[in-house]
């Protein structure tokens, strides 16, 4: 079974009176334990496309599934579980709670996956280590830098080795040995636990590093 399967999908945004294809019919399937990257110039459709496999979005033609499950008849809460079930996101915008600590952020994905309290600590000082943020463990994330913030919200899609992982340009404000770490670290879990990685990035450094290349222009995969 197909980890991810997008089969004939569309996202098309209205300008004035014109229509934006950001994604274009596009069909794709990831296996377990793919690691591959979309990569194209700003404005052809990566993010987009994340976002609708992601169920962040919803296409307006087309079918995703995730995991064997179709998305289409899945209302808010159903696809709230299946994002939590089965999916680490890292975007742009960190996402993280201004009122919790780093350590918190982290926890509160073991919180609600209700894994064992005893193991947490464990978990997150590892992955914490992994990242280079073990001293920052306290700091709210306004006393980050972005980068900080970034491999923090990387940490907290990490924490529960989601089946799958998507990143939106994982890498894009981080320096080059940040970055080469972080592809490490998720070249690792890939190795050691299949976790299926799906990245979007300009970076020759992050593309070089990815099995499969997905090249697309326009909402459209290049052959
Ligand atoms: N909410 C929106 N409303 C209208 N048009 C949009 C919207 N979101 C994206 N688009 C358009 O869809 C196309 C694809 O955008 P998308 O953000 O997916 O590109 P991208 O490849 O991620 O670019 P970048 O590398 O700059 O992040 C672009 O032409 C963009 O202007
Ligand atoms: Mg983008």
């Amino acid at each position: 079974m197909n980890v991810v399967k997008i089969i004939n999908v569309s996202r098309f945004y209205k300008s004035g009176l014109s229509i934006v294809k950001a994604v274009d019919n596009l069909s794709l399937d990831l296996n377990i334990a793919d690691f591959s990257v979309v990569a194209g110039p700003s404005g052809s459709g990566k993010t987009t496309l994340l976002n609708l496999i992601g169920g962040l979005d919803k296409p307006c033609e087309g079918q995703v599934f995730i995991d064997g499950e179709s998305t289409h008849n899945k209302n808010e809460a159903q696809l709230t579980d299946l994002r939590r079930d089965k999916i680490g996101f890292i975007f742009q915008a960190y996402n993280l709670l201004p009122v919790l600590t780093v350590y918190e952020n982290i926890q509160l994905i073991l919180q609600i996956q209700n894994i064992d309290e005893k193991l947490h600590k464990e978990k997150i000082f590892s992955i914490l280590e992994d990242l280079g943020l073990k001293d920052l463990y306290k700091r709210m994330p306004s006393e980050l830098s972005g980068g900080q913030q970034q491999r923090v919200a990387v940490a907290r899609a990490l924490i529960n080795e989601p089946k799958l992982i998507l990143a939106d340009e994982p890498t894009a404000n981080l320096d080059s040995e940040s970055a080469n770490k972080l592809m490490n670290l998720m070249q690792k879990l890939n190795h050691e636990k299949n976790v299926t990685f799906l990245f979007s990035s300009h970076d020759p450094m992050v593309i070089k590093k990815a099995k499969k290349v997905i090249n697309i222009r326009d909402g459209k995969i290049l052959e």
